[in-house]
């Protein structure tokens, strides 16, 4: 059996002699060894928090069913999770770490609604933002955004449902592309759930600041752009750009007296949303003049989103919005038609709502009395055609003047603001991973990917509008209105 008389031949080579057993030991260890790294690098990714939602439970504030990804092996995500989180960013170009600060200043003024931000941020205007704020917001949050030298950290603490977080965070990443060398330092919470939470009466003598998509006036928290403005794949909405233009493509393919003289509504009722669910008595095209579509996503995806495709549904002279479980993305489409909007009284504000003006660019429907409210707004717009034609105009050129370029120029002047408040030096967490735009196109699946990559932006040619400093007067005269229709 044992070969070691024999010469050595070529056959000797496959055989035990003993020269050959150092290379044997040597490949073992080196596979013990590699599985130990393959085990500690597994254990590694088992322990990375990602912004698609890998290693973290949902917000328990408001909770949803656990994320399914689409990598089909362990090892497949492992991988994944490693070189999304660790590698991606190491060789990306980052050209805005190499300009030095400046601000540019824009010889044009921001929109009047811009005015919101020195109201958002004003009730830090005198204590400003420690690190103790930050410590205590955190608790609200479900990640952390830290910006320094034209990098991006983030720390994630929960997953946002669908891929909430993947698109806010891609939002802030263009922002940085957009405006090189011109983003602050800064130290921002954020939370991607629907509800505010920072109750103005309970937090009054320290107020936590805390970003979000939507706010009320008894709440401190700050609204920012939502995700869906650069695309919300699992609905099959594409970025606002893309949207926009195609809703007001269609909006133009008929004329106004050619248009359903009805209020028309599509979306899911059961959301938990006391408007909506009222707003399902309101369905009688004669009695009411409202017709009141149920939108059945789980269908809708199935059938390729044929039927929920925002450029179909523009046909009516009048259109409604309602609230969902707080804002809803909704109101930005449904504006975009150029129909008179019925806007059901909201009790939550995004940051482009309170821009609106009653009258002027929709219509307000008072919560009581809904379905009387909505019929006497269809009868009115029918005897006033060109008069309700115009609502609905201005309700689109409003939706117009809100371009990403306002977009992104809001969210600069927003961080811009907030970063003068903050009393420290911003520094990433130990916790906190570098993000840019290829870790994000990393870590998204397929789907997602399209849509971000839609989404992307280029160095701007000119700097972004001069936030006017002077007189909040326009947001004063807002609050009074809002005080007197209440009391109404
Ligand atoms: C980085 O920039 C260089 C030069 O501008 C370019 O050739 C290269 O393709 C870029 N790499 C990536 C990953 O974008
Ligand atoms: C805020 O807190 C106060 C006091 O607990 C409560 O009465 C009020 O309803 C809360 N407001 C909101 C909007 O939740
Ligand atoms: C509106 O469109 C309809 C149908 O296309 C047409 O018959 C009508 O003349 C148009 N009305 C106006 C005012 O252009
Ligand atoms: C509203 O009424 C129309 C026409 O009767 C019907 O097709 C539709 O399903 C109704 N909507 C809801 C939400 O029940």
């Amino acid at each position: 059996m044992a070969p070691l008389h024999r010469p050595p031949t070529s056959r000797a080579l496959s055989s035990r002699t003993p020269s050959n057993i150092l290379p044997s030991v040597v490949a073992l260890s080196f596979l013990a060894l590699t599985f130990l790294v393959c085990y500690k690098v597994d254990d590694f990714a088992a322990q990375t928090k990602t912004v698609a939602g890998h290693n973290l439970d949902p917000t328990p504030w408001h909770l949803f069913p656990p994320k399914i990804f689409s990598e089909d092996t362990r090892h497949a995500r492992t991988v994944k999770i490693i070189h999304c989180s660790y590698l991606a960013c190491r060789y990306a170009n980052n050209t805005a770490t190499r300009l030095p600060l400046h601000s540019a200043v824009s010889t044009h003024q921001c929109p009047e609604l811009f005015r919101w931000i020195h109201h958002d941020l004003d009730p830090w205007a005198r204590s400003r933002i420690s690190m103790k704020h930050l410590d205590e917001s955190m608790k609200f949050a479900a990640f952390r955004v830290v910006i320094v030298e034209g990098r991006l950290y983030v720390d994630m603490y929960y997953a946002c449902v669908q891929s909430r977080a993947i698109f806010t965070i891609w939002g802030l990443v263009q922002l940085l592309r957009r405006f090189p060398g011109m983003v602050p330092d800064v130290d921002m919470m954020f939370d991607c759930m629907d509800r505010p939470t920072i109750n103005r009466t309970e937090n009054k003598d320290m107020p936590l600041p805390l970003f979000r998509y939507c706010t009320t006036d008894a709440h401190f928290d700050i609204p920012f752009p939502d995700w869906s403005f650069w695309g919300w794949p699992e609905v099959n909405i594409r970025s606002w750009g893309e949207e926009f233009k195609d809703i007001k493509k269609s909006s133009k393919s008929s004329n106004w007296s050619s248009k359903l003289p009805r209020a028309y509504w599509k979306g899911n009722p059961d959301v938990a949303s006391p408007v909506r669910t009222e707003l399902l008595t309101c369905n009688h095209s004669i009695k009411w003049g409202a017709q009141i579509m149920r939108q059945d996503w789980d269908q809708e995806a199935r059938d390729g989103f044929e039927q929920s495709k925002l450029s179909k549904q523009c046909n009516h002279r009048y259109k409604i919005y309602a609230e969902g479980f707080a804002w809803s993305v909704s109101l930005k489409y449904i504006l975009s038609c150029g129909s008179m909007s019925l806007i059901i009284s909201p009790l939550y504000q995004d940051f482009f709502s309170r821009g609106l003006d009653p009258l002027k660019n929709y219509w307000p429907i008072p919560f009581d009395n809904m379905c009387e409210s909505i019929k006497h707004a269809v009868d009115w717009g029918n005897d006033h055609l060109s008069e309700a034609e115009a609502i609905g105009q201005q309700g689109q050129n409003f939706m117009e003047s809100l371009s990403m370029d306002t977009v992104y120029a809001y969210m600069f002047q927003l961080i811009t603001e907030y970063s003068k408040l903050l009393d420290f030096k911003p520094t990433p967490p130990p916790s906190a991973l570098e993000v840019c735009s290829e870790s994000l196109l990393c870590i998204a699946d397929e789907k997602q990917r399209q849509f971000l990559e839609k989404s992307a932006t280029s160095a701007s040619l000119v700097p972004p509008c001069s936030l006017n400093r002077a007189g909040s007067d326009s947001v004063y005269s807002w609050l009074q209105q809002e005080e007197t229709r209440k009391a109404m």
